[in-house]
């Protein structure tokens, strides 16, 4: 499938929603609290979402049983929300969702402490926030696509941790995944030219430890094989001739 380059009514729809899931991550953090489940996240975001009049993109997707994907500590990505899996004072936790607004996806993770956490795990968190930002140095039209990967690769690699190769960002439009595939790694390629209308969803999952990830049974939850603490952090970006937009951050509040 080629990369779409989005028309000026393709992008508004996309921005609203991508501002409806900032705000429906703004609430979720808000809302996390030790004791509460990972299934009372997942009844808090779809409630949020459907608020809006979105859909969930990630409901049934492939499969997938829940709307928000909730990893605690070493779970990378695709946690299910479970209401027997309970939230304790220094536990970190990924958050990825997406809506779909009259069509249009929107994609974004983010990562929270839960109570007092670790020096540690909040370097982590911290650092794959900027492993994004970094990344994003070189969203640009004119630039390649891997520039990216190897701006997020080696930011991560400064500080030792381990960036997974199992998993990649990835284009987004009226799909949740189209293409290209952005690895967060350094690759030799170059990659395709950006343009500006791209939607990219740009996502580092970072390791305390090693890169190595293992599929648990349920063939979603995704975890670090070391056991070590895992980050995540996206945001859905729109290429331009100059900065990137950021679809689903448009306030810093965090
Ligand atoms: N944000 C993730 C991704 O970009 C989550 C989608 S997986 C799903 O791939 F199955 F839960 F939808
Ligand atoms: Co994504």
């Amino acid at each position: 499938m080629p990369i779409t380059i989005k028309s000026d009514r393709e992008i508004e729809l996309m921005a609203e929603a991508g501002r409806i899931l900032e705000i429906v991550h703004n609430e979720l953090a808000k809302g996390l609290r030790p004791g509460m489940s990972t299934l009372d996240i997942d009844k808090m975001g779809e409630e949020i979402i459907r608020s809006y009049g979105c859909i969930p993109s990630f409901l049934d997707y492939n499969g997938y049983p829940a709307s928000i994907c909730v990893s605690v500590n070493e779970e990378v990505v695709h946690g299910i929300p479970d209401k027997s899996r309970i939230l304790k004072d220094g536990d970190i936790v990924s958050l990825d969702a997406g809506v779909i607004y009259k069509g249009y996806h929107s994609d974004a993770a983010r990562t929270h402490g839960i109570g007092e956490i670790s020096e540690e795990a909040k370097k982590l968190i911290r650092v794959t926030r900027e492993c994004f930002f970094e990344g994003i140095k070189y969203a640009k039209e004119g630039n390649h696509l891997f520039d990216i990967s190897g701006a997020i690769g080696r930011y991560a690699g400064k500080y030792g941790y381990g960036v997974v190769r199992d998993l990649c960002g990835h284009g987004i439009g009226t799909n949740l995944h189209e293409a290209p595939e952005i690895p967060n790694y350094e690759v030799s390629r170059k990659g395709v030219m950006l343009k500006a209308g791209m939607t990219l969803a740009i996502e580092p999952m970072i390791n305390m430890g090693g890169w190595e990830v293992d599929w648990l049974d349920d063939d979603w939850t995704v975890i670090a094989r070391d056991h070590s603490l895992s980050a995540h952090y996206e945001n859905t970006v729109l290429i331009t001739e100059s900065e990137p937009r950021l679809l689903t951050l448009t306030s810093r509040t965090e």
